[in-house]
């Protein structure tokens, strides 16, 4: 896959989305997010890709959405635009797992995209914030919403009222991210993460995250049904039989991704 603003590589049934706007530092202009969206359409329909990780540079997973693009626009170009709907939120609705690994500035809608993806490991130089209202606006892909659910009320207004920044220390305490790790370690620890994932099921993988995205949704009678139900689900496919078969023989499972 060729583009312009982004690299796409593969390892085996893992797949990498790097930001490469180095300039502006990965800021998420438009046809930057049009690659993004377009890759990960491919990616979801490639039946050996069973990961994702996106990521950014050593200075900047991203500084937010491109402010020099948004800076002129009118209350009307900005209501009739679908970027972000279609193309920002295609991380969001992405089905298979996605991680973000994050080093250096994650800011804006640096951080809301971050926040769609399923996890986020972070390298100890990351900076998370959401500093929109400098700019007179406030978070506009998710920021007041995801990052309430993940840090909480308090912090998410500490957060998005005052605009400052928090290190990858905080964001790990603050449930924020899974993991810290040194710099030089973030992508080997990420491709391992993700290596680790796409080696299970692929369609189980992906009801299990499905169902922890709906417990976002649902009051927790229906979330224990929704998991109840796709959980019975499970023992319709052969890599139930073959995960079970497995352990029972002591042998490691080959699923068979269906
Ligand atoms: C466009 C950006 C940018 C952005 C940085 N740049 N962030 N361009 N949009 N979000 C550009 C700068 O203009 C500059 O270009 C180059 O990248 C390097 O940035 P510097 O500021 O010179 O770097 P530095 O001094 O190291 O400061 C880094 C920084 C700062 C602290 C991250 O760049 C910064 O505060 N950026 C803005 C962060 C922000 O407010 N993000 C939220 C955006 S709004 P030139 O050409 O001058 O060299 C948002 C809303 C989402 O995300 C919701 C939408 C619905």
């Amino acid at each position: 896959m060729k583009y312009d603003m982004i690299e796409v590589t593969r390892n085996g049934a893992v797949a990498t989305i790097q930001f490469d706007r180095p300039k502006a530092l990965n800021a998420l202009c438009t046809e930057m997010m049009v690659e993004v969206a377009d890759a990960l359409a491919k990616l979801e329909a490639d039946n050996v890709i069973g990961c994702v990780i996106l990521t950014g540079s050593d200075k900047a997973f991203a500084a937010g959405a491109d402010i020099k693009e948004m800076q002129n626009n009118s209350y009307m170009d900005i209501y009739k635009s679908d970027v972000f709907e279609k193309h920002h939120e295609a991380v969001a609705r992405f089905r298979k797992p996605i991680i973000a690994a994050v080093s250096g500035y994650c800011l804006g809608g640096g951080c809301e995209v971050a926040m769609m993806c399923d996890f986020i490991i972070a390298s100890d130089t990351a900076k998370f914030g959401q500093p929109e209202i400098n700019l007179g606006v406030m978070p506009g892909m998710g920021g007041t919403q995801r990052l309430t659910l993940a840090i909480g009320k308090s912090k998410a207004m500490d957060m998005c009222l005052t605009g400052r920044m928090m290190d990858a220390e905080e964001a790990e305490r603050a449930g924020l991210v899974s993991r810290v790790v040194p710099l030089d370690d973030l992508l080997t620890v990420a491709g391992e993460a993700a290596a680790k994932i796409a080696g299970q099921s692929h369609p189980i993988a992906m009801m299990t995250k499905e169902t922890i995205n709906a417990s976002f949704e649902m009051s927790l009678t229906q979330g224990l049904r929704y998991e109840r139900r796709l959980f019975q689900s499970m023992f319709t496919t052969d890599d139930q039989k073959e995960g079970m078969t497995a352990f029972v023989e002591k042998r490691k499972p080959h699923f068979k991704h269906k």
